[in-house]
Order: C-alpha cells, then sequence, then structure tokens
C-alpha cells in the first residue's frame, strides 16, 4: 500500500496548498476562483507553487468541507507530479483541533493507493501540516485511526481466492495478537457442537471452511459499557445456488466489508486505549456452489431455535448474522451494532454515500447519526415496524429468508435480523452502498472506501 508520510512542520515542501473558504476566496482577487468545495487554483508566481483549496461557504462549513478541500489540493498536486506538499489554513473557523484532524484524515486517505498490483505512476510522499506542536495529539488520533481504515481497503483489495475464510482466521489472529487483543476461533466442529446451523449452510459450498472468529478488548474501567460490534464476513458471494449474474457479482469480494469494519475498529480502540469494553463477532463464510451446498427449500435450526427455510441462497448475510447475533445477545452486551453489506435494495434507496440505519433505540440512532455527521460517513434511519417483521414469517418454519416481488428488501433484511437480538439494544448498519464505491470522489477511492472505522472510533470514543 501506498500512503504519505504525514507529520506537524513548517518545513518548505514542493508545493503549498491552502485551504480557502468563499468568503476568503472573494478577496484574494483571483476571477477563476472562487473557494467553492472541491474547487483548486495553481499560482505559479511564486518559487513554491500555491494550490488554492476551496471549502465552500463559511457559514455552512462542514469538517467534510475540509477533507474534500485537501483532496482536491491533493489531487492538483499528483497532477503536477509534486512529490512533498505543505498544506495549511488561514482561519479556524471550525476550530484548530478539529481542523487538523480533519486535515490529516484527508491526507491520509487521499494519499492511499492499492499498489500491489500495479504501481501508481504518482505519489505524495510527504504532507507537512502548516500547526501548531501542541496540536500533536489529534493528529497522532487522526493519522492512526485514518490508517486502519486504509488496512480495511487493503484487505478487501486483494483477490478473493487469496483472502479466504482460512486466510480471514490468520489476519484476524495476527492483527487481535499486535493490538493486544484476544482472539477466540470456532471452527467448524465447534460450530456444529453449538448448533450454528445457519453458518454451516452458507459455507457447505466452499472449500475453505466457515468460521466465527471473537476478538475481545477490555480497555475500559469498571462499570464501563460493553458493546458487541458483529460484521457480514462472505469471503465471496457468488449468490450460491441463486448465483448472481454479470453485473452483479464482479464486486462481491466487498461482501466481508462488515467483519473486516469489526476488525479495524477494534484494532483503533486498542491502539488508542479507548475506555470502554468491545466483543467483535465475525462470522467468516465463502458463499459458493459446489456438491454440497445449500440450497433454495432447505429448512434450518438456527443457533437461537428458530427455524428458517432458505427460499433464496443469495440471501445469505442475514442467516450468518442470525447466528451471531444470537450468540451476541448471550453475552450480554450494553447493545449490538451490526455491519453488513446486506442489499442491493439499500444500494438502490440511499446510494453510495449513506448507510441505512435500522434500530428503534433512540439513543443509539441519535449517536451513531451524530458520529456520522463528524466524519463524513453518513447514515439515515429506515424504518423497522412489526408489520415488515411479520412478513418474513415461513410457512413451514418460523422465518424464510427472502421475499420475492416489490418489496422494500433493505428493510426486509433488517426485519429478519430483528428475530435475533431479543430485546438487547440493537443498531443496523446496511453498508452495500458505502463499502465500495463504483468511482473515485473526493478523498475517496474507487473500490472499498474503508467506510465505518472513523464512524465507529467516534462513536466507541463516546461511551
Ligand atoms: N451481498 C449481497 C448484497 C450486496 C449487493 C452487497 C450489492 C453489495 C452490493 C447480498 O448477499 C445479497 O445478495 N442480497 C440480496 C437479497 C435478496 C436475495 C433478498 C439482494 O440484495 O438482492
Ligand atoms: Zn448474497
Ligand atoms: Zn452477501
Amino acid at each position: 500500500m501506498n500512503t504519505a508520510h504525514i507529520e506537524i512542520s513548517d518545513r518548505e515542501e514542493a508545493g503549498c496548498v491552502f485551504l480557502i473558504s468563499k468568503e476568503e476566496a472573494s478577496k484574494l482577487g483571483i476571477p477563476e476562483f472562487a473557494g467553492e468545495e472541491g474547487e483548486s487554483y495553481v499560482s505559479l508566481k511564486t518559487p513554491i507553487p500555491k494550490i488554492y483549496a476551496g471549502m465552500g461557504e463559511e457559514k455552512s462549513l462542514s469538517l467534510e468541507g475540509v477533507r474534500r478541500g485537501v483532496s482536491s489540493g491533493i489531487d492538483r498536486a499528483l497532477s503536477m507530479k509534486l512529490k512533498t506538499l505543505s498544506i495549511g489554513f488561514q482561519n479556524a473557523c471550525l476550530g484548530e483541533v478539529a481542523m487538523v484532524g480533519a486535515i490529516a484524515d484527508a491526507s491520509v486517505l487521499a494519499t492511499y493507493v492499492f499498489s500491489k498490483y500495479k504501481p501508481p505512476k504518482n505519489v505524495i510522499e510527504r504532507i507537512s501540516i502548516k500547526a501548531r506542536d501542541k496540536h500533536q495529539p489529534v493528529l497522532k488520533r487522526a493519522i492512526l485511526t485514518s490508517e486502519n481504515a486504509n488496512f480495511l481497503k487493503e484487505w478487501i483489495s486483494e483477490s478473493p481466492t487469496i483472502m479466504n475464510t482460512a486466510e480471514m482466521e490468520k489476519l484476524c489472529r495476527e492483527v487481535c495478537e499486535k493490538a493486544g487483543l484476544k482472539v477466540t476461533v470456532f471452527g467448524e466442529e465447534k460450530l456444529r457442537e453449538m448448533g450454528m446451523e445457519m453458518i454451516l449452510a452458507v459455507g457447505r459450498g466452499a472449500s475453505s471452511g466457515p468460521r466465527m472468529i471473537l476478538a475481545e478488548y477490555n480497555g475500559g474501567a469498571s462499570g464501563k459499557k460493553k458493546i458487541a460490534l458483529v460484521g457480514k464476513g462472505i469471503t465471496f458471494d457468488s449468490g450460491g445456488m441463486n448465483l448472481k449474474p454479470t453485473g452483479h457479482i464482479e464486486t462481491m469480494k466487498i461482501d466481508k466489508a462488515g467483519a473486516l469494519t469489526v476488525l479495524a475498529a477494534m484494532k483503533t480502540a486498542a491502539e488508542l486505549k479507548l475506555n470502554v469494553n468491545i466483543i467483535g463477532i465475525m462470522p467468516f463464510c465463502e458463499n459458493m456452489i459446489g456438491p454440497n451446498s445449500y440450497k433454495p427449500g432447505d429448512i434450518l435450526r438456527s443457533y437461537s431455535g428458530k427455524t428458517v427455510e432458505i427460499t433464496n441462497t443469495d440471501a445469505e448475510g442475514r442467516l450468518i448474522l442470525g447466528d451471531a447475533l444470537a450468540y451476541a445477545v448471550e453475552q450480554k452486551p450494553d447493545c449490538i451494532i451490526d455491519l453488513a453489506t446486506l442489499t442491493g435494495a439499500c444500494v438502490a434507496a440511499l446510494g453510495e454515500f449513506t448507510a441505512g440505519l435500522f434500530s428503534s433505540d433512540k439513543e443509539l440512532v441519535k449517536k451513531l447519526y451524530e458520529s456520522g455527521e463528524i466524519t463524513g460517513e453518513r447514515v439515515w434511519h429506515l424504518p423497522l415496524h412489526k408489520d415488515y417483521s411479520k412478513e418474513m414469517e415461513g410457512n413451514i418454519s418460523d422465518l424464510k429468508n427472502a421475499l420475492t416481488g416489490r418489496v422494500p428488501g433493505a428493510v426486509m433484511g433488517a426485519a429478519f435480523l430483528q428475530n435475533f437480538v431479543g430485546k438487547t439494544p440493537w443498531a443496523h448498519l446496511d453498508i452495500a452502498g458505502t463499502a465500495w464505491w463504483d468511482k473515485k470522489r473526493y478523498y475517496v477511492p474507487q473500490g472499498p472506501t474503508g467506510w465505518g472505522v472513523r464512524l465507529l472510533a467516534d462513536f466507541l470514543e463516546k461511551m
């Protein structure tokens, strides 16, 4: 992977980015530059080129405007083949600490390149942020967190044939050991003993068998909350017997993003020594076709005891999550948050900018929404009433895993999951749209976006 080295320094670099609001731009007297968000302008009048990068209007300025300003400056510098860059701002309208954090985040995220199979032509090697030395702590926090978002992109970009369930076990063990997290792996035999039939069924068609991996971080003082993070870990989703067609199957290495976001967030929590307790629950399967694959019509007995008829093998995420959520409830956490690339319908509803948030817990909704507004990883609350849950009831089983026809697919996925969380406060994030972007925008590359690591870090820090 490629990322720039970032530090606070007033060193002279090959280029100099000035973050400029619209109001400041109007005073510059450059007709070609209005300071709009994402706009940039180069002045070559000085020996060191000046790059003006717009953040938009001051009165509606958000940290996202700052991050986008930074990325337009970086894009401009890359097109000029500059290798080092300084970034500075005049007007700290959002507060210096927050601005330095946002500049560092955007610098780390925007200079990331997955370089293993095609080295990039130009890279920025170093960015010097012009800020006071007392801002080292926020700089360090931002770099650490955003680098973990980059790790998440790196893990997902690699070939899914390499990143199978055995490799996921290796990765989890490595990351947890380094970060000082306790790790436990339930292999096939253990899953059978426990009765996790839904995880076993989804994983049955693959040559690399299913696993459920637990990671534990106990950084909280006594009396501090315990949070369960659950993530969908389908290393590749072929759709199974309900095979996905061309146009839908190509990006399905993304389907482990939920689980790996949990891993990256826990790594972050441990490295930042956050004062909180977390249990991460990551079921990993590969959804494949083979002589042993599960089939439409199969009826499974889930870990919770509820029976489920398979109506579509491509609705596999909710199955592995159902067992993982039922296990999470038994660990008696204060709340459960799950992340899953669960439905194409969520992409249709909200696109790539916003994740679907499903929860009947007002406090969780508020907290997740607020964290999303701060980190720019937005969520939107969608409904989850009893009426929807009723629709998921089966004829010869308690539940069926999918419906056909014109149904609100993202809501139905969430409604299915609700059957496995009992009364524990719970929020489900459908990240099918946000985890993978079809094109680069601002500081987010095409492909895996690293979405959620910064959001969860912010959320966990405030617990
Ligand atoms: N992994 C997919 C959802 C997905 C779609 C993720 C697009 C990322 C981008 C999931 O397993 C799936 O296939 N869901 C089905 C559910 C349906 C069969 C009820 C879907 O969304 O079509
Ligand atoms: Zn699927
Ligand atoms: Zn899937």
